[in-house]
């Protein structure tokens, strides 16, 4: 099925129903043409997951999607992924809340991260619908983790590719008061992963979930990560997009990292994720 996929996406795509406007070279494309408030239909699911392959976030404007057309685009790319701890509204666990405001003590997403990839089977995409946002700031960031891999010298590249590394995370507290949906999360993942439909490699350690890599001390280890880390804040890998009322982004996190900018305090920006259940990584 992912071969078969592959073939298809790789194919130069003749998108009709939808425009595609590149945000940068390598990562990020604003989408027209598509009404994210009605029945997406398979022929622009087509299109926009070709668009999202070759472009790994999509970006829509002006989509004021009810939580219920939220959850039914999230449905389209497979099933529900529910957060081990987060907030979420309309009392439905798949409607993550994400929530800034002057009463925070910090903000979701603020370090470079793919979503929970603490978990065996960690999150394939994430939907997110801003509904408010500050007057100014409230960015989010991509990289693009094949281009991150790609970049590495061979020697380095073959240093990693049979390396393995533990992501887990730590949620007492972390959403203040409110109770953790399931356990603290901790999974065995390969440092570098290929991406089940496109089958490109991509570098998956990231700083919010990646705490140690397996069968090396644990000096080397730090320096490792340290220095991976360091070399996703790489700006020749990112696009960065500022939201509007009712802006969507749809990225791709078994190729992507993001950051959330949190430079509007005490403003207020608030929204909704949707996040849809991905495959164990391999290598
Ligand atoms: C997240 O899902 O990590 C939050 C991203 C954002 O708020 O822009």
């Amino acid at each position: 099925m992912a071969v078969v996929d592959f073939v298809v996406y790789s194919l130069p795509m003749d998108y009709r129903l939808i425009s595609v406007e590149p945000l940068t070279p390598r990562i990020g494309a604003v989408i027209e043409g598509a009404d994210l408030t009605r029945t997406v239909s398979d022929a622009l699911f087509e299109e926009i997951h070709a668009a999202w392959m070759k472009h790994l976030v999509l970006f829509f404007r002006d989509q004021p999607m009810s939580y219920d057309q939220h959850l039914a685009l999230g449905k389209r790319f497979g099933e529900l992924h529910i957060h081990p701890a987060a907030p979420f509204v309309d009392n439905n666990p798949a409607l993550m809340r994400i929530h800034t405001d002057e009463h925070s003590h910090r903000n979701n997403g603020e370090g470079w991260h793919s979503d929970v990839s603490a978990d065996a089977e960690p999150p394939m995409a994430s939907i997110l619908h801003i509904h408010q946002t500050p007057p100014q700031g409230g960015d989010t960031l991509w990289a693009n983790m094949y281009e991150a891999y790609n970049s590495l010298s061979a020697t380095f590249k073959e240093l990693l590719l049979p390396l393995d590394a533990i992501h887990a995370a730590n949620y007492s507290g972390f959403y203040g008061d409110h109770a953790p949906q399931r356990e603290n999360p901790s999974a065995i993942h390969p440092v570098v992963r290929t991406h089940p439909v496109t089958r490109k490699q991509a570098l998956y350690v990231n700083s919010g979930f990646t705490r140690r890599i397996k069968g090396i001390t644990s000096s080397e280890s730090e320096a490792l990560l340290t220095l991976l880390f360091d070399h996703v804040k790489n700006p020749n890998f990112h696009c960065r997009f500022q939201w509007q009322p009712h802006s969507v982004a749809i990225w791709d996190n078994r190729c992507t990292q993001h950051m959330a900018v949190w430079d509007y305090y005490p403003a207020t920006r608030s929204g909704v994720r949707v996040t849809v259940q991905g495959d164990r990584p391999f290598r």
